[in-house]
């Protein structure tokens, strides 16, 4: 357990509002914000989601460091009440999620996250049938600008998706290598970006469902909180970070939480000098004020 986790001062001084609570790491992945919250906090437990099958068995392995105080469930944070509510649990005093992919996932290259990966997967759960490579040869040139543009934000999504049809006439795209030659033949690499960022940003997102899934925790989270629980969600994209803030200001207007966060909470400059990987975290807190 080695990740080094985003915030993690920010994290415990917003996240726990009663030091004998019950908790919820939504996103365990090397269990960096656990740890830093067990340690913090003496007498808090934790309940931990992660749906990664390495991650998982990284938890079992290791469980003895956590003294019994972490219950670890590899499910689909977007399941969130049925799982607590098969072990009996109802009411939580605070839900934290760090949205995402792990450094540890990145670098994997048989993952197939990263640029310089020899295969084309980006599954995060390998329980789910979809994978990139799948969509990248059988998707229509249509579909696949749809969904450049709409989780990439990708301005070239339809002369990418063309080239990328013409490509697969002749070869199997079957590595992200493949695939990020073809978007720099489109796309020329200027400046710090590699320009194939957009893209794989979006298939990542697409197949793991990602912004469906933050939405249904969101949904779930008010009946799970006690009143003066807290939420935190940390993101690191403008799609992601626009459903929290629409999430948090539609329950702010019902009475049913108060922002935290009016002023949204980003890394410290020493922080990003430290894991350059959290320059672009932005965590929004609310508090439940309704039984
Ligand atoms: C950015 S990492 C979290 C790192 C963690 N906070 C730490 O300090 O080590 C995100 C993790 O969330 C997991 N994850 C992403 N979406 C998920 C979902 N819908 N359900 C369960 N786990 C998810 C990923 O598998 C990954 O391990």
């Amino acid at each position: 357990m080695n990740h080094i986790p985003v915030m993690p001062l920010e994290v415990s001084n917003y996240l726990v509002n009663n030091p004998n609570g019950l908790y919820i790491d939504c996103t365990f992945g090397d269990g960096g914000h656990t740890l830093h919250l067990l340690n913090n906090f003496k007498n808090i437990k934790i309940i931990a989601f992660d749906w990664d099958e390495d991650v998982s068995k990284r938890f079992f392995e290791e469980e003895n460091l956590l003294k019994g105080r972490v219950i670890f469930i590899r499910e689909n944070f977007k399941n969130i009440r049925k799982f607590l509510l098969k072990i009996n649990v109802s009411k939580v005093d605070g839900v934290l999620a760090d949205l995402g992919v792990s450094s540890k996932q990145l670098g994997n290259l048989v993952r197939g996250f990263s640029f310089n990966s020899d295969i084309l997967d980006m599954r995060m759960d390998n329980r789910n049938k979809l994978t990139a490579k799948e969509i990248i040869n059988s998707y229509s040139s249509e579909d696949l600008a749809d969904i450049f543009y709409t989780y990439g934000e990708e301005y070239k999504s339809r002369q990418i998706a063309k080239a990328i049809v013409l490509r697969r006439k002749t070869m199997i795209i079957d590595t992200a290598i493949k695939l990020q030659e073809i978007i720099h033949s489109v796309k020329r690499i200027n400046g710090k970006k590699n320009p194939a960022t957009k893209v794989f940003q979006a298939l990542r997102i697409f197949i793991n469902n990602e912004l469906k899934n933050l939405e249904a925790l969101l949904l779930d989270t008010p009946r799970l909180l006690n009143t003066g629980g807290r939420i935190a969600i940390i993101s690191f994209h403008s799609l992601e970070d626009r459903i929290v803030k629409k999430n948090f200001k539609h329950n702010s207007n019902y009475k049913v939480y108060k922002i935290i966060t009016k002023k949204i909470i980003t890394p410290s400059k020493k922080e990003i000098q430290n894991n350059y990987k959290s320059r672009s975290a932005k965590m929004r807190v609310a508090e439940k004020i309704n039984v």
